[in-house]
């Protein structure tokens, strides 16, 4: 059951995360990306993260050499083939998804090999149904920073067969994660409640009941979160919020999932948040 090559797509803010606990945790991880120039910034990302971690005391100096050792950048989805297990986590656009995993389907060569997705709100078995092994296609979500938080939430789509989810769960567990399992719809289990809380906020701001700082303070302070419902939008990226909210709308057509005109404004404007340097705060 043990995986020992795992390929991930997308080594963004979560690729970057998901390679850098699996190298940690002694798998040969090979990261494609879209660009070279973007592949070496998904490399800085991980030895910064490293570093914080050396620094922490949470990982020896020899630990986190021997986890970039194990990881591997490339532009060639070729170079996936060998895989066990692929994750992927490029942008939260269903057409680039689907495209994605058609190619995977051909590309990873061992027919047992499971193809996952990182989706935050995608139904799985859209992607699924692009393969030709639709039972061995599964959610894998993990959560932003990926070192950090201990949840990986597995979804299994109406074809995911009961071994691939057992797989899973035991790549989950090399990788020190604690599992829950949720049905295939939108959103899943986390983003269903924490997405339209979010979105909430972002109403409130926008219709001026409140200032950014009174609403984050009023959560963090008053509800004990590690950040406010703004904070953490920036955190995420108001394009995958954007994403995301478009996905909950069109799965449930209700108007409460309508995305706020400040968050489609914010998003033209390319004020994604952390990721560019502003958002609802500046960095
Ligand atoms: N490896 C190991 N440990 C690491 C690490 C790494 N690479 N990087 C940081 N850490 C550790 C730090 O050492 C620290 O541990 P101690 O407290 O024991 O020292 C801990 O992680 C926190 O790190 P920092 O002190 O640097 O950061 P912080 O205290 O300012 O917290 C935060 C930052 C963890 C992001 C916190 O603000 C937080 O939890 N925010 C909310 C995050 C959240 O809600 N994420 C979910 C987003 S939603 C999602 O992901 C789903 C989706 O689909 C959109
Ligand atoms: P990101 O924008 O930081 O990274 C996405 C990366 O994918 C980029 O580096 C981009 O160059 C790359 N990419 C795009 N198309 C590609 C392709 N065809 N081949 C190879 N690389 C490609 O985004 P992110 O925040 O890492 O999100 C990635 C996925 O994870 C999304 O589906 C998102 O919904 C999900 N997710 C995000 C969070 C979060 O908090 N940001 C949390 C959980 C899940």
């Amino acid at each position: 059951m043990t995986i020992e090559r795992l390929g991930i797509v997308g080594g963004g803010q979560m690729g970057a995360g998901i390679g850098e606990v699996a190298a940690k945790a002694g798998i040969d991880v090979v990261i494609v990306e879209a660009a070279a120039e973007i592949a070496e910034k998904s490399q800085g990302r991980i030895s910064a993260s490293l570093e914080k971690a050396v620094s922490r005391e949470k990982i020896s100096r020899a630990d986190a050499d021997a986890t970039l050792a194990r990881l591997q950048f490339s532009t060639e989805p070729g170079e996936l083939a060998d895989r066990q297990f692929v994750i992927e986590a490029i942008v939260e656009n269903l057409a680039l998804k689907e495209d994605l995993f058609a190619k995977l389907d051909s590309i990873v060569t061992d027919p047992d090999a499971i193809l996952a997705s990182n989706t935050s709100s995608i139904p799985i078995i859209k992607l699924a149904a692009q393969t030709n092994r639709p039972d061995k296609v599964i959610g894998t979500h993990f959560f932003n920073p990926v070192p950090v938080m201990a949840l990986l939430e597995l979804v299994q789509s109406l074809k995911t067969s009961e071994e691939t989810v057992e797989r899973a769960r035991s790549l989950g567990e090399q990788l020190g994660k604690q599992m829950i399992l949720s049905k295939d719809r939108a959103g899943f289990i986390v983003n269903y409640l924490l997405v339209p809380y979010i979105v909430n906020a972002i109403k409130m701001f926008e219709e001026g009941f409140a200032s950014a700082e009174d609403i984050d303070n009023g959560m963090k302070l008053g509800a004990n979160h590690p950040m406010g419902p703004l904070e953490l939008a920036d955190f995420i990226g108001l394009d995958t919020m954007l994403f995301v909210q478009e996905v909950l709308y069109a799965e449930f057509a209700d108007p409460f999932y309508a995305a706020p005109p400040l968050l489609r404004r914010m998003v033209d404007a390319g004020l994604l948040g952390r990721k560019t340097g502003e958002g609802f705060y500046r960095y």
